[in-house]
């Protein structure tokens, strides 16, 4: 098979949702399609249990889950499908935003009866402002839920979305017969009784034939018929092409659970998803089928044996052929690696790889040399962009609890940061360190691993800071500028790369700083142009 064929097969996803709708079912549910798991229950949930703040047991678990289930590739109908496991808990959305920077599409799971929630609000942001193409599946069908306009509407309207349904239920809930399928025109009736038990499709080849009634009873198919035109009449019909630029999502319906309306998702989705998309750099737009390999670090996790220093970095390839053994340029430090052992990712095994290609995901032993977002190249001088940090929402001082072992604790802070656990701040006043985490339970991982990982205690102090703003630098500081400088040098932080930092304690200081300085930009992304 030549490099243009192997790009046409892959397919890089997510899934996202808020937790608790079903990402880890479906998954499941495609990977049993794709043949790459023989039983349900094979795919080990990674959310957090409630509760479990406290519980580093769960921590560790969760951690191993999670390298486990980072990427699960399988083949489908001749298609190399690679699905990137995005957390659904809210502590580890920055790891979630980090995945979305390397896959060409996804699709939001939403639960029927909850609509869409308040993650799943985040993360098709971070989608929108992207414009990753979205297929929407609603799940839960065999339960009571919220109708299925509404529902759209809902979508809509929270989401910022342009749906077209691709398939559409015919009742719901206890009533719930089965899915008429807009996209392939044919009907899947569910079958209450035997759930697990995947049904044939059966085909309509006119709407309006009386064969519709026979099949699901004459009020059903009047109300179907009904709703078809009404879909007809208010949605757009579907445009592949919308759907690649980001301005139409399709939509299905299915349960997730009982495998019904999983497969349709999983023939569209094949059919349609897009191959591996080209990918701004800073210095030009790589496109995936350019002959020089370039890729970029995504994700860096820690061993999980404390005796075995070594990292795995995720690397995803944008263009050209990865190849074992061959050296690269780690373009931010200059330096030319090889690597020997590099892992690829299948459902249930990882496996050392002679040949990768774009749109796969590459797994690196590393020792310290990656950071999330460094590039490698063939040699070019290329730096990707779009890993920003957002501001942490909590701000805790951390403080070295044993002496002893200062060396051990700025090793271990150095290091978790670098894989994005958290985001460390230094206070330019008086050098103090400041971590900033998305949630209060990074706390809890960060103080249990520098314990378990590196020997090192800390504690922590609380911080009071409503948000980060990233201060935009200026070649010739002006007045104002050097002003802000001194007035405000004791909010002002260094974050991991250097750049300067303004903590603001209150919104209100914030509105009063960005009033008083109008010509200092502050950014509330570390990147901007
Ligand atoms: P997540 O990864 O998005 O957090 O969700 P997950 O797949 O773990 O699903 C959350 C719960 O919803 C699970 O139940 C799961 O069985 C259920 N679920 C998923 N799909 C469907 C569906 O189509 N219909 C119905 N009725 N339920 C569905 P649980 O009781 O929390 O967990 P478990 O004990 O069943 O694993």
């Amino acid at each position: 098979m030549n490099f243009k064929q192997e790009i046409q097969k892959r397919r890089t996803f997510g899934i996202i949702s808020h937790p608790d709708a079903g990402k880890t079912t479906l998954t499941e549910k495609l990977l049993l399609f794709g043949g790459a798991i023989q039983e349900a229950g094979a795919v080990k949930s990674n959310k957090i249990k409630k509760g479990a703040t406290s519980d580093f047991m769960e921590i560790e678990r969760q951690r191993g889950i999670s390298v486990a289930t980072s990427v699960l590739a399988f083949y489908y109908k001749d298609k190399k499908i690679n699905i990137l496991d995005t957390p659904g808990h809210k502590d580890f959305a920055e790891d979630t935003f980090r995945t979305l920077t390397a896959v060409d599409s996804v699709i939001v799971v939403i639960d029927v009866a909850k609509g869409v929630e308040e993650q799943t609000e985040k993360l098709v942001e971070v989608c929108r402002m992207r414009n990753i193409p979205m297929i929407v599946f609603i799940n839960k069908l065999d339960r009571e839920g919220k109708d299925a306009f509404d529902l759209m509407d809902e979508v809509e309207q929270k989401l910022g979305l342009q749906v077209s349904p691709l398939s559409f239920p015919i009742g719901m809930g206890y009533d719930f017969k089965g899915i008429y399928n807009i996209y392939e025109q044919n009907i899947l009736l569910f079958q209450g009784e035997s759930k697990q038990h995947i049904e044939d499709t059966i085909s309509i080849e006119d709407i309006n034939s009386p064969e519709l009634e026979e099949l699901i009873g004459e009020k059903d198919a009047q109300e179907l018929r009904e709703h078809l035109e009404l879909i007809e009449g208010v949605y757009p019909p579907f445009d592949r092409e919308a759907y690649l630029a980001g301005t139409q999502q399709p939509v299905f319906f299915g349960s997730a659970l009982n495998n019904f309306g999983v497969r349709e998702l999983l023939n569209c989705f094949v059919d349609i998803a897009p191959t591996p998309r080209s990918k701004k750099a800073e210095e030009r737009l790589v496109a995936a089928d350019e002959k020089q390999m370039t890729g970029f670090v995504f994700k860096i996790h820690a061993n999980m044996d404390p005796k075995h220093r070594d990292r795995l970095a995720f690397v995803k390839i944008v263009s050209g052929t990865f190849e074992r053994n061959k050296p690269y340029l780690h373009v931010r430090l200059g330096k030319s690696l090889k690597f020997s052992s590099p892992n690829a990712f299948f459902a249930e095994k990882k496996a050392i790889i002679d040949q990768s290609f774009p749109g796969d995901i590459v797994g690196l032993h590393d020792t310290g040399n990656f950071k999330i977002g460094d590039t490698l190249t063939e040699g070019e001088e290329l730096h990707y962009k779009g890993i920003p940090s957002f501001s942490p929402e909590h701000f805790r001082y951390i403080n070295n609890a044993d002496p002893m072992k200062a060396k051990q604790l700025a090793k271990g802070i150095d290091q978790l940061m670098d894989e994005g656990v958290a985001q460390l701040f230094t206070l330019e006043l008086n050098g103090r360190k400041v971590i900033g985490t998305v949630g209060a339970l990074q706390y809890e991982v960060i103080q249990y691993r520098l314990e378990h990982e590196y020997g090192a205690k800390c504690t922590y102090e609380n911080f009071p800071v409503y948000k980060a703003c990233w201060v935009a630098p200026q070649a010739q500081p002006t007045e104002e500028y050097q002003e802000f400088l001194r007035v405000k040098q004791k909010f002002l932080a260094k974050d991991k790369r250097g750049q300067l930092v303004f903590l603001a304690d209150s919104a209100f200081s914030l509105q009063m700083t960005q009033q008083k300085y109008p010509t200092v930009q502050l950014h509330f992304t570390s990147e901007f142009d």
